[in-house]
């Protein structure tokens, strides 16, 4: 476990603000995940868009899991990393005729998300596998802007164009062998996961050479004291069993797959910053100022997320209601706002937790600021440099 005095000694080595990750927590997330999913076939693609530090890639490569990738790039990075091409789908959206290809020439399948895209590939790539993706017209997630299944959602072939779907596929000789849905993302009630379940059900049997149903990933975490765990056990039952039944309508054992980002690295990251200035307003209103901001950790100012955060170096302080805010040119650089936390005084260090997922993956430079390095903190208490600081 990563302690307050683990955090220091990363401090006083690598200085701040930098991200760490224990790997330990990593393997944990996989093996309850694993643990609780009893269907045979099953095959984890781990989303990379959540992190995609190629030493976090590594670890999921020795697992012998797979990946979900969006773009050329994670498709590149993946290979490079050693995945296998069977081993990595790529689902991407509004892809380019030149990104399609790129992904054929690799040997990967294509999750297809579009009519348009459907043709288009089956025009040039007659007689290929592929896979598609539907939108179940049931969505779930956090933040509208995290909720990728319903009529607002731009993802996906509609449901009830499946026959559709069949039929260009039938044109041009275009084997479906893989079906897909994604509703969401930081979703922690089972119910909602088995309801997409239950309309892709629907849609699956349209396709008689289906090898894998893939349900997404959107598998949620808690970060607030209030909110509470997905309770996994009873998810990867009830996908087991509902899974089973349907297979066995289906007439064949098809592999059940998933693609969790965050569950698998959230809660094994953190970004660890330092206080530089703590500004008392006349008003009452207190800023503790660290040295990073959005640029590193954009979830609070994107969309008003909830991430712990604790002083390491003041834990029996007394508690005060403050901003803890960043170093960019912008108001909304904020990692909290009038939350209590040990008092907070220049030079301290202070941990924003549940960090690991959509962190160092959605950073930027932004007001030219360098992105921190990332750090691996692996059994035995080994610290390993897994991506060096920028410079200006
Ligand atoms: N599969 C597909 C096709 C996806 O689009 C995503 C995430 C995943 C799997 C993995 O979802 P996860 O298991 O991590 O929820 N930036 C947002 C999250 C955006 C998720 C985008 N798609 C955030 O920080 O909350």
């Amino acid at each position: 476990m990563i302690d307050s005095e683990v955090f220091k000694k990363i401090a006083r080595k690598f200085g701040t603000p930098v991200y760490v990750y224990e790997e330990e927590k990593i393997r944990s997330q996989l093996y309850s995940l694993r643990l609780s999913i009893t269907h045979k076939p099953i095959k984890i693609f781990y989303a990379m868009k959540a992190n995609s530090n190629p030493y976090i890639l590594d670890i999921f490569k020795k697992e012998k899991i797979g990946i979900d990738a969006v773009s050329p790039g994670e498709i590149a990075l993946a290979l490079k990393i050693g995945f296998l091409s069977k081993d990595i789908l790529f689902t991407g959206n509004n892809i380019t005729d030149d990104e399609a290809d790129f992904a054929v020439e690799k040997g990967i399948l294509v999750n297809i998300d579009s009519i348009p895209r459907l043709e288009k590939f089956g025009k040039k790539y007659p007689n290929s596998n592929i896979s598609v993706r539907i939108n179940p017209n049931i969505g779930a997630g956090h933040h509208d802007h995290c909720i990728t299944g319903g009529p607002k959602s731009k993802f996906g072939i509609w449901y009830s164009e499946a026959e559709k779907a069949k039929r260009i596929a039938q044109n041009y000789k275009l084997k479906i062998i893989g079906i897909h849905q994604h509703i969401g993302s930081q979703i922690l009630e089972v119910n909602k996961f088995l309801a997409a379940m239950e309309v892709l059900s629907k849609v699956a049997p349209d396709f008689s050479n289906l090898q894998f149903v893939d349900f997404g990933g959107g598998l949620g975490v808690p970060y607030g004291p209030e909110e509470k765990e997905l309770m996994i056990e009873e998810l990867g039952h009830r996908m087991s069993d509902y899974f089973g039944s349907f297979c066995k309508k289906y007439g064949k054992a098809l592999k059940l797959v998933i693609e969790p980002g965050r569950y698998l690295i959230a809660e094994a990251g953190f970004l660890l910053t330092r206080v530089n200035t703590v500004k008392k307003n006349p008003d009452g209103r207190v800023f503790v100022g660290v040295d990073s901001g959005f640029n590193h950790l954009i979830r609070p100012a994107m969309y008003g997320s909830f991430h712990p955060i604790t002083n390491i170096s003041n834990l029996n302080g007394e508690e005060e209601k403050v901003d803890v805010v960043g170093n960019l040119c912008e108001s909304g650089d904020k990692f909290a706002e009038g939350r209590n936390i040990r008092q907070a005084r220049d030079g301290d260090l202070i941990v924003i937790g549940v960090a690991g997922a959509y962190g160092y993956s959605m950073s930027s430079n932004y007001n030219l600021r360098p992105k921190p390095p990332e750090v691996l903190f692996k059994p035995g208490g080994i610290l390993q440099l897994i991506r060096e600081r920028e410079t200006i």
